[in-house]
């Protein structure tokens, strides 16, 4: 679908123009007069771009204000401007290995015309490409004269004091007799643990947070006050080192071999005093290069440091020399850049999704688009309360943003982009699906559906009762389940286990052999072990290894139900919220019903003994036994049922009439009772060798 084509989105390209060039004016003032981005770069040159190309196409509509038609952006009035001897370039991106290629085509061809020689060897050196902020670093007579910022390119701001309090930058070289220029130049970067807590920081003091790594290092490279940037811990890679033109450098004595590589100058970069990335590779061949690039498309998601891509470089440097520059970019290096995590698309549409706990989910319906590898064509909302705060209209130009596995999310909404025919969403006040009133309650975002007879809980919670972590019953999809819940056949997961195969083979898509199937996996899931039936009851918060948790400490039904709050407070690792969960489960009359028909329809609600005592055996006979602390291999629970079969009596508290007191570790106030009393202490294995 085209933007013309979606509804909400009717703009004529001049009002597009005007619209996008007043949101990128205000996101520029807002990121270098104001020193507090309101986008992300990579959100900000998506917009760009998206002009650049409606002026070509309309080139009527351009105005001499374009953001388009300036070279680059003014550096902030407080610090000084200074002319870059050598500008410093961008770098061109490529993003998949067909344009690698093309590259590698195109500087080959450049090389045949302007060169004439024979085509040198592609030999590279590949780097990680930090997200930072480039500087250029003058040394004088191998002192820091003077740390510059990229700013437009061919002229940056001078933030001296603030260079030199990062400490990976020194500011004296290494270098007995050194050239009487030198400039280094590289990326300074903020570590991802110093970001978080500067951002815990801000958040503490009311302050606007950092939208990211990058802007936090450019916003503190730009802070007046330069103790504030010397608390906020910057680093640096170099990655560049520019020097004198030969004849002056020979008198100079390197420390290393001197630098005809791009790999030698990296060397040279590290022995003279500077942090380099160690993560660089010699590379022969584009073959190598994108080995290279895979490595580190997870690797570098395990770095302590934000990388946006890789850049490659052509190593010899007489090679360089002979390729040189484009208008902005460098012929002999190259930026391949991973898949942006957002990206900007329209809402076409809001629809609310009922989940198997009856939470109402609105989703955004999008205009499909790639993102980190993936189309997304749907982005939660989250709850209401996110959703009004977004403010979104169908129709809204948005930033929809995924992570890895993670959900997609809209982001952020732009009402500057906003068509007046734009529709604001009303939140539904019922149920999409059963049309019953739903409820807010009280502290929770969440909107919810309480009607335990909702198809779209039905259908959820049979989705999850089937799911592979839970029972694992195959050949039960959604659209099956949907049929089931349609016809009325289903209404609790109970059921399924009154299913028929020849009934099942009259649904669609189903035929006789997957219907005996089906039937075949839910007989296997009858063997199936207590805890993953518990997981599979869908009880709120109790997760799968939750569920693997209290089943270790209730090893059935009939104890759980019987479990109050502080039993399953003790357990580790189970919190307040899942107990009391727990807890008001039982509480619930349906579900004891529920659990006596799972019981009938064959399926483990109790974890088997492994070590029955024989039932002659009481040598615990008309023994009261406390048990305290945490014992080394058994739970509480199985410790009290294993003295139960014995014939012994377990109480909660030390007391004259207790025979004997279980103690494990991190015992308390009942171990030192039982001493005040004089009651015989035991150990696990001392109670074991009394069971036997
Ligand atoms: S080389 C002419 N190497 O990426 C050579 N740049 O998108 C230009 N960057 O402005 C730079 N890591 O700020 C180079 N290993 C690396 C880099 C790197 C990060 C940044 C640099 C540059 C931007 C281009």
């Amino acid at each position: 679908m085209t933007q013309s084509n979606i509804p909400g989105f009717l703009v004529e390209p001049e009002e597009k123009i005007t619209q996008l060039r007043q949101l990128l004016h205000q996101a520029s003032y807002a990121y270098y007069a104001l020193d507090n981005p309101i986008m992300e770069d990579a959100v900000y040159d998506q917009l760009y771009h998206e002009l650049q190309a409606l002026e070509q196409e309309f080139p009527q509509f351009i105005t001499p204000d374009s953001p388009t038609q300036r070279v680059g952006e003014k550096p902030a009035s407080q610090f000084v401007s200074v002319q870059h001897h050598i500008p410093l370039y961008s770098l061109e991106n490529a993003f998949d290995f067909g344009e690698m290629q093309a590259w590698e085509v195109r500087w080959q061809r450049y090389w045949q015309t302007n060169q004439g020689a024979e085509l040198p060897t592609p030999e590279y050196v590949c780097e990680l490409k930090i997200d930072g902020s480039a500087l250029a670093l003058t040394y004088e007579k191998g002192v820091l004269l003077r740390g510059v910022t990229r700013g437009d390119g061919s002229a940056g701001e001078d933030i001296t004091p603030n260079v030199k309090t990062i400490r990976s930058i020194p500011l004296r070289l290494n270098w007995d007799n050194p050239p009487e220029i030198v400039e280094v130049r590289g990326e300074a970067f903020l570590g991802l643990d110093v970001f978080h807590r500067i951002n815990q920081e801000r958040e503490a003091k009311g302050e606007a947070l950092f939208a990211n790594p990058r802007n936090a290092a450019a916003g503190t490279l730009r802070q007046l006050d330069a103790r504030i940037v010397s608390q906020r811990q910057l680093d640096f890679f170099a990655y560049t080192l520019h020097l004198p033109e030969t004849d002056d450098l020979r008198t100079v004595n390197f420390p290393g071999p001197a630098p005809t590589t791009q790999w030698h100058s990296l060397e040279l970069l590290q022995n003279i005093g500077f942090k380099v990335n160690p993560n660089r590779q010699y590379c022969p061949d584009l073959t190598a290069v994108q080995a290279y690039y895979d490595l580190w498309a997870t690797g570098r998601l395990a770095l302590p440091y934000l990388t946006d891509g890789v850049v490659i470089k052509l190593n010899d440097l007489a090679v360089q020399q002979g390729l040189g520059f484009t208008q902005k970019f460098p012929r002999w290096a190259i930026a391949w850049k991973y898949e942006p995590e957002q990206a900007i698309t329209a809402v076409l549409d809001i629809t609310v999704q009922v989940g198997r706990t009856g939470a109402l989910t609105p989703v955004a319906e999008l205009n499909p688009v790639q993102l980190a590898g993936t189309t997304v064509s749907r982005a939660t909302l989250h709850n209401r309360d996110r959703l009004a705060e977004l403010d979104l209209h169908i129709g809204d130009r948005v930033v929809v943003h995924k992570a890895g596995e993670i959900i997609p999310e809209v982001l952020r909404v732009f009402p500057e982009l906003r068509s007046p025919h734009a529709q604001p969403f009303v939140f539904p006040s019922h149920c999409p699906e059963c049309h019953e009133l739903v409820i807010q309650p009280k502290d929770e975002a969440v909107t919810r559906c309480v009607n335990p007879t909702c198809p779209a809980i039905v259908r959820g919670s049979l989705l999850h009762w089937v799911s592979r972590n839970a029972l694992d019953v195959e050949g039960l999809g959604e659209k099956i389940i949907s049929q089931l819940v349609e016809k009325g056949w289903v209404t609790s997961v109970a059921d399924l286990y009154d299913l028929q195969a020849p009934q099942l083979a009259n649904l669609d898509r189903l035929g006789a052999k997957s219907a005996a199937n089906i039937i075949a996996s839910l007989e296997k899931s009858r063997q199936k072990p207590w805890s993953r039936v518990l997981y599979g009851l869908g009880i709120r918060h109790v997760g799968a290894v939750n569920a693997q948790v209290i089943a270790s400490e209730f090893p059935s039904a009939a104890t759980l139900a019987q479990a109050s709050l502080e039993d399953l407070n003790a357990i580790h690792g189970i919190g307040p919220e899942i107990a009391q969960a727990v807890v008001d489960w039982w509480q619930n009359p349906a579900n004891h019903t529920l659990i006596t028909r799972l019981s009938q329809a064959g399926l483990q609600l109790t974890t088997p003994d492994l070590h029955p005592v024989p039932s002659n055996s009481q040598p615990l006979k008309g023994k009261t036994l406390v048990v305290t602390g945490t014992l080394p291999t058994m739970s509480r629970a199985e410790a009290k049922k294993r003295i139960q079969q014995a014939g012994g009596k377990v109480t909660d508290s030390v007391s004259q009439k207790t025979s004997y007191v279980v103690v494990g570790e991190n015992a308390g106030s009942k171990l030192s009772k039982a001493q005040t009393l004089n009651i015989p202490c035991l150990t696990e294995a001392e109670l074991v060798e009394m069971l036997q």
